[in-house]
């Protein structure tokens, strides 16, 4: 049996050039050496209050851009979290095994907690659902960005956690990450990660946007007091736009880029940005002038795994002693 990789992307927001690189490239280029599969994880979104007409817009939006970024519906399922219940149905089985200290050490959980007055059950829980949608499938790779390392271990703690109590049940999942652009920075802040939550005009690359609107970004990008580059000590503005344009061009190196004017060099991050997206957008395009096929996409994904999901969960819960014909 081959390997099963799983990942997943939220359908919140504009899905940017740090979700591409850091996941959806990796994602294509791996998928043919592994059994893969690829969720829409709606159920995540929902964990802060999504418009129910754009998420069900979004959802189809993420699936499009899966198959224009180059993963292949043939060879990869393309699965919506929500419309497998395994995924709901663990995340329960797997929040009675979970401890809350783990959850309330979360980085992630820690940072909204500061920023909101009143915060919902869903976020304390998330990395449950994501431990649950990585065991579902007993993945063995899970290909992400560098943000989600520490959901990953609490991943693993949690499947170590449930073997040791009820004997051995799940895979331990291992992370992989892109070897360049597994942690993008905003264009606008280069200390700050560059999310799809932020909605300040010239903090990311929105993966549809036009060249025009792409140039302007990265001229406006902020660098530093310097006016060349100098490979052996980049600023982290400079260091963001090199690996950004490296991760869209293997042919743009250090040597390459030394002692070039940021007005030139960031000529050049744009140019291998934008043909990198080119023909990307135009599958795009291609795939949404029909708007049934990717329902019938979905559809196909979903029976595909389905019988993994049934599996899995009857083997928890027969490992639980929970009722099972
Ligand atoms: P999400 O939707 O925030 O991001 C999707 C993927 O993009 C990566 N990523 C980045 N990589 C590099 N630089 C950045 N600035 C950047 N921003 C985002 C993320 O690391 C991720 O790989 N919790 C997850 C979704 C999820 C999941 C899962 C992932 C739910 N269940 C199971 C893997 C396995 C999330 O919010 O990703």
């Amino acid at each position: 049996m081959r390997a099963r990789v799983f990942s997943g992307i939220q359908p919140s927001g504009q899905l940017h050039i740090g979700n591409y690189l850091g996941a959806l490239k990796n994602w294509a280029e791996i998928q043919g050496r592994y059994e893969s599969i690829f969720c829409i994880v709606d159920l995540h979104a929902i964990t802060v209050y999504q418009s129910p007409a754009e998420l069900s817009k979004k959802i189809r939006e993420t699936a499009a851009l899966f198959v224009a970024a180059g993963i292949d519906p043939e060879q990869s399922s393309i699965v919506v979290q929500s419309s497998i219940s395994g995924h709901a149905e663990l995340a329960w089985l797997l929040t009675c095994v979970a401890p809350l200290g783990w959850l309330q050490r979360m980085t992630q959980f820690k940072s909204k907690a500061e920023k909101q007055e009143t915060i919902g059950d869903g976020i304390l829980q998330y990395p449950v659902l994501m431990a649950a949608d990585i065991l579902l499938y007993q993945a063995s790779i899970v290909p992400v960005g560098e943000d989600q390392s520490q959901h990953l271990e609490f991943t693993r703690d949690l499947a170590q956690r449930f073997n040791s109590l009820y004997g051995e049940t799940f895979v331990m999942p291992a992370t992989n990450l892109p070897a360049v652009g597994a942690r993008i920075m905003g264009l606008d802040d280069p200390a700050q990660k560059m999310s799809k939550s932020e909605t300040s005009a010239g903090h990311a690359i929105g993966l549809l946007d036009e060249p025009k609107a792409i140039q302007k970004k990265i001229a406006r990008a902020t660098t530093d007091s310097q006016s060349a580059v100098d490979p052996g000590s980049m600023g982290p503005g400079i260091a963001n736009l090199f690996t950004i344009a490296q991760a869209c061009d293997g042919s743009i190196t250090k040597d390459r880029v030394a002692g070039m004017r940021y007005g030139d060099f960031k000529k050049l991050v744009a140019e291998a940005v934008i043909a990198r997206l080119e023909p990307i957008q135009r599958r795009y395009r291609e795939i949404t002038d029909d708007p049934s096929h990717i329902d019938q996409l979905l559809e196909a994904g979903k029976e595909r795994v389905l019988p993994i999901t049934h599996d899995t969960v009857a083997k928890v819960k027969r490992a639980m002693g929970l009722f099972v014909r």
